[in-house]
């Protein structure tokens, strides 16, 4: 994580708390105008830090700020197809997706807790050795050691389950279908239970 090479935290901090990039990283843009529209758009779903305020939504925190931007300009094109995300890009401007995406990638983000071990040991394989039997890559070798993404890829680590599982299904059944190719591929190699442990284990990542 570039952070800790640029910054000097002092001692004992540097263990509870993990940000995906260090401030210095992040391009300049109108935090206060980010926060103005997040708090009256987004909050509801997204949880006030975007830590997600259920089960049912992604957590934003920590995520990428180009692979927001992006998903917002999808959401907003229809090139990624949701109803109720359509209407929240609506008239949204590139300056706009730019910033919200710096103002939640600026978030601190925690590590979920595994509710089933056994299960989050299965997602471990699958994540860091893939599957051979089924030709499915290690998760790992894009996303990650620790599942924090890059630029270009989104941040897996501390993502809610169940927002998890059904990406990899919509990936699967070729629903979601913005990206290039790579994820339709592994979400349809992927059994039910490699699905659901993976969801898991990358959810107590952080
Ligand atoms: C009514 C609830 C709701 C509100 C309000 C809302 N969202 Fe979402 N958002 C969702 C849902 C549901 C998804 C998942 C869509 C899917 O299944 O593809 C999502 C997905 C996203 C994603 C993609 C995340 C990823 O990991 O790929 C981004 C980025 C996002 N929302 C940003 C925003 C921003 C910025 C706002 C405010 C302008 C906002 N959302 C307002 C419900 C909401
Ligand atoms: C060859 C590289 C590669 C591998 C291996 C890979 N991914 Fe991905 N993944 C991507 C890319 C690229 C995207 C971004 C797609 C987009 O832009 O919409 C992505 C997106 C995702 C998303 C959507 C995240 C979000 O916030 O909506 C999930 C979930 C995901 N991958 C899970 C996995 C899992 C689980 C594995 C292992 C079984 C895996 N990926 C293996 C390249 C990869």
């Amino acid at each position: 994580m570039k952070i800790w090479k640029k910054t000097v935290f002092p001692a004992g901090l540097a263990c509870c708390m993990s940000f995906a990039a260090g401030a210095a990283d992040l391009p300049e843009v109108n935090l206060a105008r980010a926060e103005q529209i997040s708090a009256g758009r987004c909050s509801l779903c997204h949880g006030v830090d975007g830590e997600s305020a259920s089960a049912l939504y992604p957590r934003l925190a920590g995520q990428h700020h180009r692979y927001i931007a992006r998903q917002l300009a999808d959401f907003q094109s229809g090139q990624r197809k949701s109803d109720t995300m359509a209407s929240m890009a609506e008239g949204l401007t590139s300056e706009e997706m730019l910033a919200l995406g710096v103002y939640f990638e600026r978030k601190p983000t925690k590590a979920r807790e595994a509710r089933d071990a056994e299960l989050a040991a299965v997602g471990h394989f699958v994540f860091h050795r893939g599957n051979e039997e089924s030709g499915v890559p290690p998760c790992a070798s894009c996303h990650g050691e620790r599942g924090l993404g890059t630029d270009e890829l989104p941040r897996l680590a501390g993502q809610v389950p169940k927002y998890i599982e059904s990406q990899l299904k919509s990936f699967g059944q070729r629903e979601r279908t913005n990206d290039n190719a790579v994820m339709h591929f592994i979400a349809s190699k992927l059994s039910e239970l490699e699905i659901k442990a993976v969801s898991l284990y990358v959810s107590t990542l952080n």
